[in-house]
C-alpha cells in the first residue's frame, strides 16, 4: 500500500511511525515530514496550504490513501480536491471542517442539534459585542474567542469587564487575529477537568479511541500563556465508561447525524475538546484532526490496524469494524525551545538523541528539528515529544523524564509536571 501523510510535526511523526510499522512492505511519503519521519518514510517538500499541490503530489506518488495531519489543508478544501480527482483521503471536506475553522459555525451547529456546550452569543459589530459583555448576561470570568483559525491563540479568558472589553476590541477592531477575528464568540466559562476525545468517522459510523489529557499552559501547574500543548497523557483515568457513553450518545452521534442532516457527512478524526462539568460532559471546541501532543500518546495505544481503519473511514466502510486498543499508561512530554510560545532561538545542536531513542519503553517524536551537516538542530518552538510507557502512570512519567535527561540543547525547556494529574486521578 502507498500512503501519503501531510504535515511535519510530532503528531505526523507518530502517524508515520504507526503506519510504517503496520505496513513494513508499504511505501510511505511524508510532506514536508521532518528528520524523525525521514527514518521511516520518504520526505518531500510541499505547500500544505495548497490543495492542488497536495493533490498533484498524491497523483505523482500514486498514493492509495492520504492522511492529513494539520487543520489548515482541510480548511482550505484538500478533501474536496481529492474527492473531485477520485483519490482517497482521510479528512473532512472544507464545509465539514468548519466545525474547527469557524467557532461561530460550531456553536450554531451545536445549538441546532442540542449538543451540550457553553452558553454563547455571536457578534460581528463592536457595539453589540460591547453591549453583550456589559449586559450582565455572562458571569466572570467570561470567554472571548475569535471565530477563525488562530493557532490556539484566539481565546481570551477575561476575569473582569475591562479585560473583556479590551478582548472584543482587539479581536473586532484592531484585528489582532486578522480575518479570523471578523466575528467574535462570547461564551460562558465552564468549570471542571478537560479531556480530549477522538473518534474516527466515516460519515455514518464512529470508532472511539482512548481519551487523553493535554497540558496547554507553558508552566507547571497550568500557569502562564497557552501553547500548542506542552504534554499529554492517555488513557485519562477520568474518562470512565459511564462518561464515555454520554460523550458518544450526547455529542459524537448527534454530530454525525447532524452533519448528515445538513448534507455534509463528517469523514475524518472528530476531536472533541471536553469539559467534564458537574452537569456532564460539554464541548469546549471541536477539531477536525488528531490533537498534538495527544496523538503522540493515543496512537501508540492502537494495538493493530490503524491504517486499515483510516482507509475504511475514507471509503465509508467502518460499520462492523473494531478498533483494538491497549490501556497501558502513556505520558508524552514536549521538549521546547526556551522562550516558547514567545520568541526563541533556532539552529541549536541537539545532543543525546540516539541514547534517548535507545531507552526501553520510550518513543521520541520529532517536531521542530532539522538535519544539517553538523547533525540535528532545533528549528521550532516545540522540538520533540518524548513518550514514556509503563504499567503505571508513575513508571511512564519516570521513563519519559529519564530519557529527557539524556537530551540537551541550549535553552531546552520542559514542564516537569506532565502526567502528575493522572497520578492524582488514578489514586
Ligand atoms: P480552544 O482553543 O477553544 O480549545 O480554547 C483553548 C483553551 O481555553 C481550552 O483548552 C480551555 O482551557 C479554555 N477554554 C476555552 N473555552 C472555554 C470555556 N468556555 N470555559 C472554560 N475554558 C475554556
Ligand atoms: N492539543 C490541542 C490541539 O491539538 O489543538
Amino acid at each position: 500500500m502507498r500512503t501519503l501523510i501531510i504535515g511535519g510535526g510530532a503528531r505526523e511523526h507518530a502517524l508515520a511511525w504507526k503506519i510504517s510499522a503496520e505496513q513494513p512492505t508499504g511505501h510511505l511519503v511524508c510532506a514536508p515530514g521532518n528528520p524523525g519521519m525521514a527514518t521511516v518514510a520518504k520526505c518531500v517538500s510541499v505547500d500544505q496550504a495548497d490543495p492542488e499541490a497536495l493533490f498533484q503530489l498524491a497523483e505523482h506518488e500514486d498514493s492509495d490513501l492520504t492522511v492529513i495531519g494539520p487543520e489548515l489543508p482541510l480548511a482550505k478544501g484538500v478533501a474536496d480536491r481529492f474527492a473531485a480527482g477520485g483519490r482517497l483521503l482521510f479528512g473532512p471536506t472544507r464545509a465539514a471542517a468548519r466545525l474547527e475553522s469557524s467557532k461561530a459555525f460550531a456553536k450554531a451547529f451545536m445549538a441546532r442539534h442540542r449538543i451540550p456546550t457553553a452558553a454563547h452569543e455571536i457578534h460581528t459589530d463592536i457595539s453589540s459585542a460591547l453591549a453583550a459583555v456589559r449586559s450582565g448576561r455572562f458571569d466572570y470570568p467570561v470567554v472571548i474567542k475569535a471565530d477563525g483559525l488562530a493557532a490556539g491563540k484566539g481565546v481570551i479568558i477575561a476575569t473582569d469587564l475591562t479585560t473583556a472589553e479590551q478582548a472584543v476590541q482587539e479581536i473586532l477592531v484592531e484585528q489582532r487575529f486578522g480575518a479570523a477575528g471578523a466575528t467574535v464568540v462570547i461564551e460562558e466559562h465552564l468549570k471542571g477537568e478537560e479531556a480530549s476525545f477522538f473518534a474516527i468517522c466515516d460519515g455514518q459510523t464512529a470508532l472511539t479511541l482512548p481519551a487523553a489529557q493535554d497540558h496547554k499552559r507553558v508552566f507547571n501547574g497550568d500557569e502562564g500563556p497557552n501553547t500548542g500543548g506542552m504534554g499529554a497523557f492517555a488513557p485519562t483515568p477520568q474518562m470512565t465508561d459511564q462518561i464515555q457513553a454520554r460523550v458518544i450518545s450526547e455529542i459524537v452521534e448527534p454530530v454525525l447525524s447532524g452533519m448528515v442532516a445538513e448534507g455534509q457527512p463528517y469523514v475524518g478524526v472528530l476531536y472533541v475538546g471536553l469539559m467534564l462539568t458537574v452537569e456532564g460532559p460539554k464541548v469546549i471546541e471541536f477539531n477536525v484532526r488528531f490533537g498534538d501532543p495527544e496523538a503522540q500518546v493515543v496512537l501508540p495505544l492502537v494495538s493493530e490496524g490503524l491504517t486499515s481503519l483510516l482507509m475504511a473511514a475514507a471509503q465509508g466502510s467502518l460499520a462492523g469494524q473494531n478498533c483494538l486498543v491497549d490501556t497501558k499508561p502513556h505520558v508524552g512530554v514536549v521538549v521546547a525551545s526556551g522562550g516558547y510560545p514567545a520568541s526563541y532561538r533556532t539552529g541549536l545542536p541537539i545532543s543525546g538523541l540516539e541514547a534517548a531513542v535507545a531507552c526501553e519503553d520510550v518513543l521520541i517524536f520529532h517536531a521542530g528539528t532539522k538535519r544539517t551537516e553538523a547533525g540535528i538542530v532545533t528549528s521550532g518552538g516545540r522540538v520533540l515529544t518524548v513518550v514514556g510507557r509503563g504499567s503505571t502512570f508513575s513508571e511512564a512519567i519516570d521513563r519519559a523524564y529519564g530519557a529527557i535527561t539524556l537530551i540537551g540543547f541550549d535553552g531546552m525547556y520542559t514542564r516537569t509536571d506532565i502526567g502528575r494529574k493522572a497520578l492524582a486521578l488514578a489514586s
